[in-house]
């Protein structure tokens, strides 16, 4: 055996934005990369992990023997990828960013322009993190915040109502944090409500420094 750190440790890793279609050529869907959940991904299969990694739609790949990539479109088939695994999981960690609503009818053929305005009715997508949550025994579970005001009181308040052991919050104030780019500032809580805020980094140096904030925590 090997020093790594988390060997013989199962990991599920949610990344990327969801697509929910309208029509056949249509979708509602939003601008995250999937870069912050690829990264925690390759580090923990670095660190010796098995990796589920459950990712929407990208542009990204990888290839590394301790991941297994399982590429899903909409919520629905996230939320079922992320269920079937989270059974054998020690550490599961949501960072995709799932969208919170989903076209109530899927029209079967494109929709054609009219004259008039067009009403698109949305029906809310299941919770994937809640759900986990709901369904936690011995895993530990992180969840992502993006927030734009009571940065600090609406994650404490995620991390309550979704039954998390950590949030990691993400602030669309700073500066290079949040979507697209490739840097983000965080502030890492977790249930005891212990706070640790970094400077902006790299995403590789953040998802470092989430693994280590994790780790200390599950080999007490
Ligand atoms: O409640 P909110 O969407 O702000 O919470 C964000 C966290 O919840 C992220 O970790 C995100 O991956 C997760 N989430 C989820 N399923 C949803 C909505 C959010 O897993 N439908």
């Amino acid at each position: 055996a090997n020093g790594l750190v988390l060997n013989g440790k199962k990991v599920l890793i949610t990344a990327g934005p969801t697509h929910e279609a309208i029509d056949p050529v249509r979708f509602l869907g939003n601008r995250s990369s999937g870069t912050m959940g690829f990264e925690l991904a390759k580090q923990a299969a670095n660190l010796g992990a098995e990796v589920v990694l459950v990712s929407g739609p990208t542009n990204l790949n990888v290839e590394h023997s301790g991941i297994n990539l399982v590429r899903v479109t909409t919520a629905q088939e996230m939320f079922d990828a992320s269920h079937e695994h989270y059974e054998s999981v020690d550490v599961a960690v949501c960072a995709a960013a799932v969208a919170d609503y989903r076209p109530k009818h899927v029209a079967e053929e494109k929709l054609k322009k009219k004259d008039d305005d067009l009403q698109i009715e949305l029906e809310r997508n299941p919770d994937i993190l809640f759900s986990l949550g709901k369904e936690k025994k011995h895993q530990f579970l992180v969840g992502f915040a993006l927030e734009t005001e009571n940065e600090l009181e609406n994650a404490k308040g995620k991390l309550k109502r979704k039954n998390l052991d950590a949030i990691v919050l993400n602030s669309l104030k700073d500066d290079g944090a949040g979507f697209g780019g490739n840097t983000n500032k965080i502030t890492f809580i977790d249930k005891n409500l212990d706070i640790k805020t970094f400077e902006l980094k790299t995403k590789p140096d953040v998802a470092s420094d989430i693994w280590k904030e994790i780790i200390s925590r599950i080999h007490v």
